[in-house]
């Protein structure tokens, strides 16, 4: 792992640790309630609780899945180019337990790829099998570095005493530390800079309620809670400077699909003359995708909705639209924030760019 400070950042608890031949994922379901671990021996274990959003966030879905190749391949006999074949199994198999986040199929053909060269190279299975794990921690440990750069790009957009929204999580627990979004707000802590952040609850899942709240006051940072529709009345008051989100995908002309909700964050802060900034590593900027329009979105069960607070909460065979993401135009992104840099429009040329910087 790289060495910094990180002292805030540090607090919040690590969702993806790799021990021992096993994966360690801590049960995101679970929080704030409870701190469990699960022991993941299995692709078949890692589908389940990526699909299950027991690890959820772009980052952390694809750094699990990387491992999820390692758990495939850990056991198995057989030549180097054998084992590429296994690997690119597994990874096939992996990249169908969620559609929307880039990262996850971006990190699983990191590994496929690594595979496939090592078989070239002509490595034996044992050294191809050793390979495939460093490369599943490389994932991991830059992931940490890209997202302190992140952090500190994300933190001159802000000045002390700004008061900045977010909605659903894109913190430490979603990636390997910091987070995307919420990187600014641990390095502002540690610097004494003070912002005020608002954390939207962010139905129907909770993730700002349950993860985001939790973990930037486990290390501190001023939050207050709001439930998704008091955002505008939040803005209203002139509470809030800046939006600043995570993303699952970024499509060539700037379109961003991200947790449900963040569309309609986006027309507020429009409304209101507040920007809204995007923050998400390199690997979620997919140049394939042309438009927002051609980013798969999840739906996920109707359970999602019709059940809260441990109780049903709508009538029993009511129709349910659950779409776990959407998609914000990119004229209501003011910038998207990476570890490269700021990027503004026009995003077509400028992110093409940033990919050759
Ligand atoms: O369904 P989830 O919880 O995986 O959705 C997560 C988000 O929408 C995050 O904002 C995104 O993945 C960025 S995480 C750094």
């Amino acid at each position: 792992m790289i060495e910094h400070g990180g002292s805030a950042a540090s607090k919040v608890l690590q969702s993806v640790r790799w021990a021992d031949g096993v994966l360690d994922l801590l049960d995101q379901r679970l929080l704030p309630e409870q701190t469990v671990y699960l022991k993941l021996t299995t692709p078949q274990d890692v589908w389940e609780a990526i699909r299950e959003l027991k690890v959820r966030g772009a980052p952390a879905i694809g750094i699990s899945a990387a491992y999820g190749v390692v758990l495939g391949i850990q056991g198995f006999e057989g030549t180097a180019s054998e084992l590429a074949e296994e690997a690119k199994r597994h990874a096939e198999y992996l990249a169908t337990s969620r559609p929307t986040a880039v990262n996850l199929f971006w990190a699983l053909d990191r590994m496929t790829a690594k595979a496939a060269s090592l078989s070239e190279a002509g490595a034996s299975a044992p050294h191809a099998k050793d390979e495939l794990l460093k490369e599943a921690r490389l994932i991991q440990s830059e992931d940490e570095e890209t997202n302190r750069l992140i952090g500190e790009h994300a933190l001159t957009l802000f000045q002390d005493g700004m008061g900045v929204l977010t909605h659903c999580n894109a913190g430490g627990l979603a990636t390997s530390k910091y987070g995307t979004a919420l990187a600014p707000f641990y390095l502002a802590l540690e610097q004494g800079i003070s912002l005020k952040v608002f954390a939207d609850e962010t139905r129907p899942v909770l993730q700002g309620a349950r993860l985001t709240a939790f973990e930037l006051q486990q290390a501190g940072v001023d939050v207050t809670l709001i439930t998704d529709n008091m955002a505008a009345h939040v803005m209203s008051k002139g509470w809030v400077q800046a939006v600043i989100v995570g993303t699952d995908r970024v499509a060539a002309n700037g379109d961003v699909a991200n947790k449900i909700g963040t569309y309609g964050v986006a027309v507020l802060a429009k409304a209101h003359g507040i920007p809204f900034y995007v923050a998400c590593p390199m690997s979620t900027i997919d140049l394939t995708t042309a438009t927002g329009a051609e980013i798969p979105i999840e739906e996920r069960h109707s359970d999602e909705v019709t059940n809260a607070f441990g109780r049903r909460t709508a009538p029993e065979g009511v129709k349910v639209y659950n779409p776990a993401f959407d998609v914000t135009p990119s004229e209501l992104v003011t910038a998207i924030i990476t570890e490269k840099g700021i990027v503004r429009a026009p995003y077509e040329t400028n992110l093409k760019a940033l990919f050759n910087k």
